[in-house]
């Protein structure tokens, strides 16, 4: 029998430099696809996974994060005088019950494996889940509710994958297959952001973890790793090395990396089309870009 994963982190300490400078003042976990921040994604998605403690690591200039999940009583009260119940249910949606949600500090951009570290005495002897709200999934059921139901099985420790391109593989934590059982796949080493002629295969760590209470202890004696930080993949591999109980789990859905422009901009084209009150208007619009896009290439001579 494998213990509930109720707990849940959310390392939300990053600069966001690469949306500068829209994060000059805006935490780049509130910026918004479509009409929701990111971290309203990740939230959701560890609510369908029966999480039900929420721990959020952040960093100096985040305060825009905790009064995103506060109640808002003047806006809730104008919106219930203006009987606009369906705006007015859509936003008590987003409060968190007190108690349910804790914000911790990291004192230091240390890693990520540090970022979860700083968490250790809220987890204490329970396995937890990790969640990096870039990482958008758009799955059904939710992905994390899909590795829930996996570990339910397997227990141990699990990390979402997926197959990325070779060049690609530098950018991510990369697994070292042992047996492929079809979604889960047996780990049997992992390295942060490998040169790409040494990554032992093309299956990337996508951010959604479930992990034992172990991993904490290893990160207390993990050493800074890729980047000259304290990686979490190493923590990992550490468990692997003892009691070789870490699968990989292959999720059905589309990942999107919104810690990158060019993924922010797929993810804002793929849930606009998947928006029933957008959709036509938007498929339409797309179109006729691009057949202007198609023209103007071809009026300047680039193909
Ligand atoms: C982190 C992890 C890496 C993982 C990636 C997924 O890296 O360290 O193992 O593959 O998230 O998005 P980051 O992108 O934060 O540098």
């Amino acid at each position: 029998m494998t213990i509930r994963v109720t707990k849940a982190i959310f390392p939300v300490a990053g600069l966001g430099t690469r949306f500068l400078p829209a994060t000059k003042s805006i935490p780049k976990e509130i910026l918004t696809l479509i009409d929701r921040p990111l971290i309203q994604y990740a939230i959701d998605e560890a609510r369908a996974a029966g999480i039900e403690e929420f721990i959020f690591v952040t960093s100096r200039g985040k305060s825009a994060l905790e009064d995103y999940f506060d109640y808002s009583p003047e806006l809730e009260n104008s919106l219930r005088k203006k009987g606009r119940a369906g705006l007015l249910q859509m936003l008590k949606s987003t409060n968190m019950e007190s108690g349910t949600i804790a914000y911790l500090r990291q004192h230091s951009a240390l890693g990520l494996g540090h970022a979860v570290w700083c968490a250790r005495r809220l987890i204490a002897n329970e396995p937890f889940a990790v969640i990096l709200p870039d990482d958008v999934i758009e799955a059904r059921p939710p992905c994390l509710q899909q590795m829930v139901e996996a570990y339910a099985k397997t227990g141990g420790n699990m990390v979402a994958t997926m197959e990325v391109p070779t060049e690609k593989t530098s950018n991510y934590g990369i697994l070292d297959v042992g047996k492929d059982m079809g979604s889960l796949l047996s780990v049997k080493g992992m390295v942060e952001k490998p040169p790409i002629d040494e990554a032992p295969s093309n299956h990337a760590v996508i951010g959604r973890y479930i992990l034992g209470p172990n991993i904490m202890k290893n990160l207390d004696s993990t050493d800074p790793g890729a980047d000259e930080e304290m990686q979490l993949t190493d923590a990992i591999v550490k468990e692997i090395e003892v009691s070789n109980n870490v699968y990989g789990f292959r999720f059905r859905g589309q990942r999107f990396d919104c810690g990158s422009k060019a993924g922010f901009l797929q993810a804002t084209v793929a849930f606009g089309l998947s928006r029933d009150d957008l959709r036509d208007e938007f498929e339409d619009y797309l179109d006729k870009a691009m057949a202007m896009q198609k023209v103007a290439r071809r009026a300047s001579g680039w193909g």
